[in-house]
């Protein structure tokens, strides 16, 4: 990956657990398809997932099976840099320089610290700050476009704020990051409350289904998902059970709402949720199997994360040398 005029794509998700089909069809399945057009990043960001309580251990296998996810999701590390951002000494670096030009109103006005710390229990300040690490993580690469969901936007926002003042502060040398929305993407919801987004970290195991779920498993969450009162099997604000899985459906099968709400007219919930599991349960088969091998791999695993640290790295120092000489740090010996 030489230095190409390419437009490069940056975009995270955190070490939590593992992915969810709600990451893969809402976002993961979209990135790979910008790997041919796009110099493509992909760093696992595990110095944002230390900003709440967390298990090192834990922390450590999560990082590892999310490049093999990540993988398993069709991310072609020949074709796009996979790499993890504490490897990468500049994201803390340009953090640092970043926020001394964030006013703190603008970081207390963030609303998910915002909600965070409105569920009362102890904040740190890298949580406070996460989103100039954020910020970092983007303009560390000049990136032009980030994939970023609707929870993301007033971060991507911050970014974009941030690197003007820089460049009105020291002269052009940021581009503006532009927020990348998929049209197509799909926002799956939990299968136990509709009304809420399927998340990995939710503590209800019936809510999601993880890209590692055994058919078995999968039949049964989806058997058990919450439907809507009525019997038929159409999408409607009345009806956000049966959306959700025919919108789940849509995702795996490539098929259009109408088509499948036609093939289902007549058809009971059983017999629809029925169907909806065989198509996730295949949809998932070969992720998943292409997932346990990976990850089984670690010299091909590590491989890869050697790979992607280099690269980065090697980007991210021009970069940064370029930012300390303007803001006046006498230039490294080394
Ligand atoms: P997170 O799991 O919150 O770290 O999110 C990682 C990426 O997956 C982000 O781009 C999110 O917008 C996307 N994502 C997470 N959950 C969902 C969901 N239920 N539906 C659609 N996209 C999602
Ligand atoms: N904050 C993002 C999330 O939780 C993850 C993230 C970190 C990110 N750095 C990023 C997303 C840079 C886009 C670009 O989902």
């Amino acid at each position: 990956m030489s230095d190409s005029p390419r437009k490069t794509v940056l975009t995270a998700a955190q070490p939590t657990g593992i992915l969810t089909i709600g990451n893969y069809l809402g976002a993961i399945k979209h990135w790979a398809k910008l790997v041919d057009e796009y110099e493509c990043l992909f760093p696992l960001v595990d110095m944002h997932a230390i900003t709440v309580p967390y298990v090192p251990a834990e922390l450590r296998q999560r990082t590892r099976s999310l490049v093999a996810q990540y993988i398993a999701c069709g991310l072609d590390p020949e074709k796009c840099n996979l790499f993890i951002q504490s490897h990468v000494t500049g994201h803390a670096e340009l953090a640092w320089v970043l926020g001394c030009l964030t006013p703190l109103g603008e970081l207390q006005r963030m609303t998910q610290f915002k909600d965070k710390t409105a569920k009362g229990s102890p904040i740190n300040s890298g949580l406070f700050f996460y989103p100039v690490l954020m910020a970092a993580d983007i303009l560390l690469y000049n990136a032009d476009l980030v994939p970023v969901g609707e929870d993301q936007k007033q971060h991507l926002e911050l970014a974009r704020n941030v690197a003007e003042r820089f460049n009105s502060n020291y002269s052009e040398t940021f581009k503006i990051p532009e927020p990348k929305i998929a049209a197509t993407a799909a926002r799956v919801l939990s299968l136990q409350d509709p009304a809420k987004k399927m998340s990995k970290s939710d503590e209800n195991q019936g809510a999601t289904i993880l890209l590692n779920d055994s058919p078995d498993v999968i039949d049964k969450k989806i058997s058990r998902a919450v439907t809507d009162s009525g019997s038929e099997v159409k999408a409607g604000s009345d009806k956000p059970g049966v959306t959700n899985l025919l919108s789940i459906m849509c995702g795996f099968s490539g098929r259009s709402i109408e088509e499948l709400q036609s093939e289902f007219f007549g058809v009971g919930y059983g017999d629809f949720k029925k169907r909806v599991a065989e198509v996730v349960i295949e949809g998932l088969r070969p992720i998943r199997e292409k997932f346990e091998s990976v990850n089984d791999d670690k010299a091909y695993l590590d491989g890869v994360l050697k790979e992607g640290e280099e690269v980065a790295q090697k980007k991210a120092y021009k970069i940064l040398s370029k930012v300390h000489r303007k803001v006046g740090f006498v230039e490294r010996f080394r």
